[in-house]
């Protein structure tokens, strides 16, 4: 979950992309790569809870904790806020490193990854820990919020690092209030995220109504794929689409290789 602004909902649609994908049947992890301002554990009720650790042939691994059926690792789990920000370069990248390597997951079909804001130290340590199968950006219609996106774009498909871009979700792109579930308010203007889809050669998977229930349900634990309604629709369409264009990129392209810098 990229894009270069920060504050339109890479956290929100990360989780509610990750919960989608689980509805829909799939085998889901959720990693909060957001090192700098963790938000998973407000938004899925696991404040405070710390992942137990488990001791295997000598090597010691955590076990994510669990949330609405889904497995979960954040850094705000983890060590406390203050210590989180000033972490930097190595030792940060160790500890993308070892989500991934120390952290007992079970097999999974999808592992969503939220980023946090721009193009960044934890960008760069993802791409050379792992195949990154491809990036969602997120994006709201503005265009403010557009430029930004283009440049997280633009890190993911440079020739060194190559991860293709799966598809644009414009997030915040009405307001409809919940008494005129029919009406439909442009805040934000319109048309960036299908600006966004063009400018990367990818696809508009979803767009996301701005609801008062998502920032609840974002600050109280209960995400708003889990309340159902129409945003549990968007966000379930944004799922299916996600889970087409991974399909439609391992058909088309060869398999993403860890990037390897300085030599
Ligand atoms: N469609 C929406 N409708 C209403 N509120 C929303 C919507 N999307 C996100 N929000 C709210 O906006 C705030 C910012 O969203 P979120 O934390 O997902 O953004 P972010 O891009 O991850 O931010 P950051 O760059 O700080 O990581 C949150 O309070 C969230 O609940
Ligand atoms: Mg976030």
């Amino acid at each position: 979950m990229a894009s270069g602004k920060g504050g339109v909902g890479k956290s929100t649609v990360a989780v509610n992309l990750a919960l989608g994908l689980k509805k829909l049947g799939a085998r889901v992890g959720l990693m909060d790569a957001d090192v700098y301002g963790p938000s998973m554990p407000t938004m899925l009720g696991l404040v405070g809870q710390r992942p137990k650790v488990k001791d295997i042939t000598g090597t010691v691994k955590m076990v994510p904790l669990e949330a609405h059926g889904i497995p979960v690792i954040s850094i705000g789990n983890i060590i406390d806020p203050e210590q989180a920000v000033v972490l930097r370069g190595p030792r940060l990248a160790a500890i993308i490193k070892q989500f991934f390597n120390d952290v007992l997951w079970e097999p999974l079909d999808y592992m969503v990854v939220d980023l946090p804001p721009g193009t960044g130290d934890v960008q760069l340590t993802l791409v050379q820990t792992v195949p990154v199968t491809g990036v969602v950006l997120v994006t709201t219609p503005q265009e403010v919020a557009l430029a930004d996106a283009v440049k997280a774009m633009n890190m993911f498909l440079l020739p060194q690092i190559n991860v293709p871009i799966l598809g644009v979700v414009e997030n915040m792109s009405w307001f409809t209030p919940a008494e005129l579930p029919d009406n439909k308010y442009y805040l934000f203007g319109q048309g960036g995220g299908k600006k966004l889809a063009k400018a990367s050669r990818s696809v508009l998977l979803g767009q996301i109504p701005i609801v008062q229930g998502i920032r609840e349900g974002g600050d109280s634990g209960v995400p708003a794929v889990a309340q159902g309604g129409i945003v549990s629709e968007a966000f379930l369409e944004v799922a299916k689409n996600t889970i087409r264009q991974v399909a439609v990129r391992n058909e088309m392209l060869a398999p993403t290789t860890i990037v390897k810098m300085g030599g």
